[in-house]
C-alpha cells in the first residue's frame, strides 16, 4: 500500500515537472519560429537577449533545469519499479492500456536527454562560455544567436540529427500530456478521447513546429 501511494506521489510530480516542461517547449518554440519570420533575425535576437538577461527568465531557467531533472530521476525511479513489479500489479497501475508509445516514454526520454546534452552544447553553452558573432540592433550591440541557428542547420548532418531528435519528442509528447492529466486524476471516461486527441495535437504542433525550424533553414538558405 505505501508502494502505491508513493507510485501515485511521484506520478504527480512527473504530471507536475512534465506540465511545465511542455510549457517551456511552447515559449521555446514561440521564440525560435521567429526566425522563419523575420529575416532580418532582429526580433529573434531581441527575444533571445531578453530570455538570457531578463532576472526572472534567470530564476525560470535554474526552475526550469530543476524541472527536467526531477522529470528524469522521478521517470528513471518509477520505470525501475514498473520493472520490478509483477504483471499484475502491473495491470493495476493501468501502464498497459494506453497510447502505443506509452510502453516506450523511458527509451523516448533517454534519447531525448542524449540529444538535449547535445543541443545546449550547441547553442546555450556556446552562448555562455564561447565566442559568439555580435550584431547592432537599435543602437545596442548583442549576442547575434539567431547567425548561430542559422549556419547551424545550413550543414546536413545537424538538420538530420535534429530531425531524428525531435521525433522522439514528438513520440514522447504523444503520451506525454493525456498521462498527465490521468496522473493529476483530471481524467474521466466520457472525455478520454478528447484527451488523447489534445494530446496528439500539442505533440504534432511542438515537435512539427521545431522541426520547421532546420527544414526551412537548410531549403531557404
Ligand atoms: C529546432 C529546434 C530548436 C532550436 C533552433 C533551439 C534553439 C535554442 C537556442 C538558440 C538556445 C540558446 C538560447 C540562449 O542561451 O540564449 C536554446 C537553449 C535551450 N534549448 Fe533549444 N532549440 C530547439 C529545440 C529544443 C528542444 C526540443 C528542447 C527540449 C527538449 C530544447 C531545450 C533547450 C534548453 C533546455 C535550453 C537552455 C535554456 C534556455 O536557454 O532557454 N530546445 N535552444
Amino acid at each position: 500500500m505505501a508502494l502505491t501511494y508513493s507510485s501515485v506521489t511521484k506520478k504527480i510530480i512527473m504530471a507536475l515537472a512534465g506540465l511545465f516542461l511542455i510549457s517551456f517547449l511552447i515559449v521555446h518554440l514561440s521564440i525560435n519560429l521567429l526566425l522563419l519570420f523575420d529575416s532580418s533575425r532582429e526580433s529573434f535576437n531581441v527575444a533571445a537577449r531578453f530570455m538570457a538577461t531578463n532576472p526572472v527568465i534567470q530564476v525560470m531557467q535554474i526552475v526550469l533545469f530543476g524541472g527536467f531533472i526531477l522529470h528524469i530521476l522521478v521517470g528513471i525511479i518509477l520505470q525501475i519499479q514498473n520493472w520490478m513489479a509483477r504483471p499484475t500489479r502491473y495491470k493495476i497501475e493501468g501502464y498497459s492500456q494506453s497510447s502505443f508509445f506509452s510502453k516506450f516514454m523511458i527509451h523516448t526520454g533517454a534519447v531525448i536527454l542524449a540529444f538535449l546534452v547535445i543541443h545546449l552544447f550547441n547553442f546555450f553553452f556556446k552562448a555562455k562560455f564561447g565566442e559568439m558573432p555580435e550584431v547592432m540592433i537599435d543602437g545596442t550591440l548583442m549576442e547575434d544567436m539567431g547567425l548561430l541557428v542559422i549556419e547551424k542547420f545550413k550543414e546536413f548532418p545537424y538538420v538530420l540529427m535534429y530531425l531524428v531528435w525531435l521525433l522522439f519528442l514528438g513520440f514522447h509528447l504523444d503520451h506525454a500530456f493525456h498521462s498527465a492529466l490521468q496522473s493529476l486524476g483530471l481524467n474521466h471516461s466520457k472525455y478520454t478521447p478528447l484527451a488523447f486527441g489534445l494530446s496528439r495535437a500539442l505533440a504534432i504542433l511542438i515537435a512539427g513546429g521545431f522541426i520547421l525550424i532546420p527544414v526551412v533553414i537548410y531549403v531557404t538558405q
